[in-house]
């Protein structure tokens, strides 16, 4: 679907500048004299038009690394502790709260998973997607309003202009989420992150949103980190498939490449414990235990305590991520045997 690799001069094929680089990203949050590792050294990168899925169990950090990217994490309680988020190449931790807000909606825009708490109850939604043309970008009413009625249509709300003067209670869940995106695309951003943007609807709803998303992102040719704790929902969307454990990244692929050879033995567990059409009638297993507590990280590999290919090394050792094929890489001791087993 897309590529991030140019060709030189020579034809030897060279990365280009990622539109997003997360980079050994660390978050903490001191909790009653408790230091919570919430993000550990999470690293990843998005190019231009590329749809990036994170994925990870709840409490995996996902939500907390992306609101340090849009820059709207509360601190205190949680301070970013290290690494970098640059935006085409310019760095974003640190710089001025005033230049940071700039960044948002313009550039780096977010989608929640509940639009009822993320929109605001006592404006209309009119009032509010035109505000996103009055305050950004100095429209007048008149202006913004046609601005809005047309985001409206473009996420297919029916009756668009009818409905600008309705408040958000008046939207079903589906729709509400439709208005959500179209705030977030006001202002065209080159990177929408969206957080578990279906979780809160049914699977028929979640099938639309994930298609209007889906669709959006090809057309407008941005960048898209879809987060989610559903496999199910990255199938068919995402290019390459992140996966997140413990605050950082235990493998990443392509789409395709992470479903065929996975290469970490969590990212194995994950695909056995759903169901999949390719693999009809094979039994599901979950993954045994629980996710480590990240006030209490366990030495070592973080997934050691429940990986069933466990060795003496992986109590002491973290792993590096190790690389088995171009752009697949996985944190474990033993990645390249893994993904020589191939799946299942
Ligand atoms: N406000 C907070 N105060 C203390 N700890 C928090 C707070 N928010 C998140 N955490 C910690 O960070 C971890 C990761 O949270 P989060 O990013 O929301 O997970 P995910 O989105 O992957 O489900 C949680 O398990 C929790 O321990
Ligand atoms: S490093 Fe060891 S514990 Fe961690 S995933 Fe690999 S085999 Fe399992
Ligand atoms: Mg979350």
């Amino acid at each position: 679907m897309t590529t991030d690799l140019k060709d030189t001069a020579a034809g030897e094929p060279l990365p280009a500048r990622p539109l997003l680089a997360v980079d050994d990203l660390h978050v903490r949050f001191d909790v009653r004299g408790q230091d919570v590792r919430a993000v550990n050294g999470l690293s990843y990168t998005l190019a231009e038009a590329e749809t990036v899925a994170i994925l990870g169990e709840s409490g995996s950090g996902k939500s907390v690394a992306a609101q340090a990217v849009m820059g709207i994490l509360d601190t205190p309680p949680a301070r970013v502790t290290g690494g970098s988020v640059r935006l085409r190449g310019e760095e974003l931790l640190g710089l001025p709260e005033r230049r940071r807000r700039q960044y948002r909606g313009d550039h780096v825009a977010m989608v929640f998973q509940d639009a009822l708490s993320a929109l605001n109850p006592v404006f209309t939604v009119g009032d509010q997607i035109r505000e996103m043309y009055q305050v950004h970008r100095g429209m007048r009413r008149r202006a913004a309003t046609a601005k809005a009625v047309e985001l409206m249509e473009r996420v297919h709300i029916p009756s668009a202009a009818r409905r600008l003067g309705d408040y958000p209670h008046q939207f079903s869940g589906g729709m509400r989420q439709r208005i959500m995106i179209a705030m977030a695309l006001a202002l065209e951003p080159d990177v929408l992150i969206a957080d578990e943007p279906t979780t809160a609807l049914d699977v028929t709803v979640q099938a639309q949103i994930m298609r209007l998303l889906a669709g959006l992102q090809e057309e407008l040719r941005m960048g898209m980190v879809l987060i989610t704790h559903d496999l199910g929902v990255v199938a068919g969307v995402a290019d390459r498939i992140v996966v997140m454990y413990a605050g950082s990244v235990a493998e990443q692929a392509p789409a395709r490449e992470l479903y065929a050879r996975p290469a970490h033995p969590y990212t194995r567990g994950l695909l056995a414990s759903v169901p999949r059409l390719d693999r009809r009638g094979a039994p599901l297993v979950p993954i045994r235990g629980t996710p480590p507590d990240p006030a209490a990280l366990p030495p070592g590999c973080p997934f050691h305590p429940r990986c069933p290919r466990a060795e003496a090394v992986c109590a002491v050792v973290r792993p590096a991520p190790v690389a088995v094929a171009p752009g697949h890489d996985a944190a474990c001791h033993f990645a390249e045997e893994v993904h020589r087993a191939g799946d299942g």
